[in-house]
């Protein structure tokens, strides 16, 4: 038995710290198209091990609900596709949904909205007519269970719905007065919920045919003479990003619709792709969530609506092997199942991401087997490598003389110098992560901003191997068809 398996990545380390400090939180996407697909009760280890606090499931698998139950995670749950048709057309299926998917795990489970289908309107336009139909069914059994208040019902649409998102101030769905967005929005506002969108700078930049630089899809800062800025309110946009947020509000004004925040529930970058997809990149990929981290976590909103953050769900934690479609498709993930992170991240440039951001240490759980605090110790000391010469006998942090004093010393000696390359605070359930500062007296845990190793948290080191991928099937399945025509050109070269 492994004590604590490789699991995790610096990134979502940056993403744990992050979602403590400040308001905009980033969350995870975690499809399960994964032919080698850890248990659901590994991918909460996983989640909780880096403090991610917000995921979104494709499905209500009872598995995953059951085991997020208690860990104050939120989470999106979703109606598929396949089953927004019976739900929009029978009120009393939709109350059977809810009581069976949602009302029978909170409060435990910390359900905060139903996502309703994937895409309706641009990938299954046939569902369309029943979409808000099925909301609102949905909405009704929520306020039948009284957890309407806790548990919003929107639906992730994609970018796609814009016909020209760019430039933003003139983007407008593409719809009549009565159109199912419009009913959408209406029943967003009605029920206090939020837009969800799916924004893929990836596809914006490979389907622009070279229009925009690849450092705008990157967040990377353009040269003073290419600043991307909308003719109409002169407003910057430094990222596609921001510029896909922005024409989704404007859609919406342009509507009439007011105060509808949007959550983004999918965004990120294949680390992979085929020989016709050049921007498929571990680099790219990390330079994407590295700098989106970095962009959502700095609070202000797009242009437009500098007030509202841009909560961001990252598509997605695993690869899916499984999906169908280019090379790309397979490899959105972060992680590879063993935990091991898909591509490396820069390290300068995560060091403002670091900023002062609370340090987080590992120990030992209160009321663990003092026999599974023991095999955790032997393994942190030996295999795991961490220094326990302070636990010792005559050194500072010897007494009080208890496993559960020194198993916590030990632990987190391993969790600082390994956390970086994978290394979490598990052991085999009996660690835990805390903000507070174990040390005590002269014992100094490392980590610890009074010990004299600092903070060398995130030493340069190797990161996990790439998983090895291989060629599927090709067909054109793209999660959104991105029209940029050279109408929409509004680089300014000044
Ligand atoms: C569940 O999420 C809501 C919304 O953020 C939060 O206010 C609440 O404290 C969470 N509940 C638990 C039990 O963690
Ligand atoms: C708009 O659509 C709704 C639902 O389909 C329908 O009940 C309503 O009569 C329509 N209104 C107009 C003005 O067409
Ligand atoms: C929005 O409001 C303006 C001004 O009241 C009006 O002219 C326009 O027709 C409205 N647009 C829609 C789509 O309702
Ligand atoms: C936050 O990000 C936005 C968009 O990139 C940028 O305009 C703004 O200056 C940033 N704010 C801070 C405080 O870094
Ligand atoms: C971070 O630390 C530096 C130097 O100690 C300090 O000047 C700065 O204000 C701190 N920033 C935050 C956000 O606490
Ligand atoms: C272990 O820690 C002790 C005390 O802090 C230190 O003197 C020693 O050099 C460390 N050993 C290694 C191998 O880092
Ligand atoms: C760290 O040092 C400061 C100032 O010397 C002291 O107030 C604080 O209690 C120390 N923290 C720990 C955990 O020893
Ligand atoms: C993790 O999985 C990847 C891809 O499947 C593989 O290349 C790598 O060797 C594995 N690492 C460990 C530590 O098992």
């Amino acid at each position: 038995m492994i004590p604590d398996r490789c699991f995790g990545s610096l990134l979502l380390v940056l993403i744990g710290m992050f979602s403590n400090v400040l308001g905009a939180f980033i969350g995870v996407n975690i499809g399960t198209d994964v032919s080698s697909m850890p248990s659901a009760s590994d991918v909460v280890s996983i989640i909780r091990a880096h403090q991610i606090t917000h995921v979104r499931l494709y499905d209500a698998d009872s598995h995953m609900l059951k085991a997020l139950a208690g860990s104050g995670i939120e989470v999106i749950v979703g109606v598929t596709n396949e089953e927004v048709l019976g739900i929009g057309q029978s009120a009393s299926t939709a109350a059977a949904w809810v009581n069976k998917n949602v009302a029978s795990y909170v409060p435990a489970t910390n359900i905060t909205a139903i996502a309703v289908g994937s895409e309706v309107l641009s990938s299954v336009p046939q569902v369309a007519p029943v979409l808000v139909s099925a909301m609102n069914n949905l909405h009704k059994a929520l306020v039948a269970s009284d957890l309407n208040f806790h548990v919003k019902v929107s639906s992730p649409q994609s970018l796609d719905i814009i016909p020209k998102p760019f430039p933003p101030s003139t983007a407008a769905f593409n719809s009549s007065p009565n159109s199912t967005i419009y009913q959408l929005l209406q029943f967003l506002k009605n029920t206090n919920s939020y837009y969800m969108l799916n924004a893929y700078p990836y596809y914006g930049y490979t389907n622009g045919n070279g229009i925009f630089p690849i450092d705008y899809a990157l967040f990377k800062p353009l040269p003073s003479v290419k600043q991307i800025v909308d003719p109409n309110t002169l407003f910057h946009y430094n990222s596609m990003f921001d510029a896909m947020v922005d024409a989704t509000y404007y859609s919406i004004d342009a509507l009439n619709f007011s105060g509808i925040p949007i959550v983004v529930t999918e965004t990120g970058w294949p680390s992979q792709g085929g020989p016709n997809e050049p921007d498929a990149t571990m680099e790219n990929a990390g330079t994407f969530i590295n700098n989106l981290i970095r962009r959502v976590s700095n609070n202000s909103g797009p242009p437009s609506r500098l007030n509202i953050p841009i909560n961001t769900y990252i598509y997605e934690l695993f690869n899916e092997d499984k999906r169908p479609g280019p090379v790309s498709e397979k490899n959105w993930g972060m992680l590879s199942t063993n935990g091991t992170a898909v591509f490396p991240l820069s390290l300068s440039g995560s060091s403002q991401i670091m900023g002062n951001s609370t340090t987080v240490f590992c120990v030992a759980k209160d009321g663990a087997s003092e026999d599974k605090l023991q095999d955790g110790l032997n393994w942190a000391c030996g295999q795991g490598q961490a220094n326990c010469s302070v636990i010792q006998s005559g050194q500072p942090c010897y007494l009080p003389n208890s496993i559960k004093n020194h198993a916590s010393y030990a632990y987190n000696d391993y969790y600082q110098k390994m956390r970086s390359i994978g290394g979490t605070c598990d052991f085999d359930g009996t660690a835990t992560i805390t903000t507070n500062d174990p040390s005590y007296r002269s014992c100094m845990f490392t980590g610890s901003s009074n010990a004299s190793s600092g903070r060398g948290l995130f030493p340069a080191g190797e990161f996990g191997p790439v998983s090895p991928l291989g060629e599927g099937p090709k067909l054109s399945v793209s999660k959104i068809r991105f029209v940029v025509s050279a109408a929409c050109l509004f680089i300014i070269l000044l």
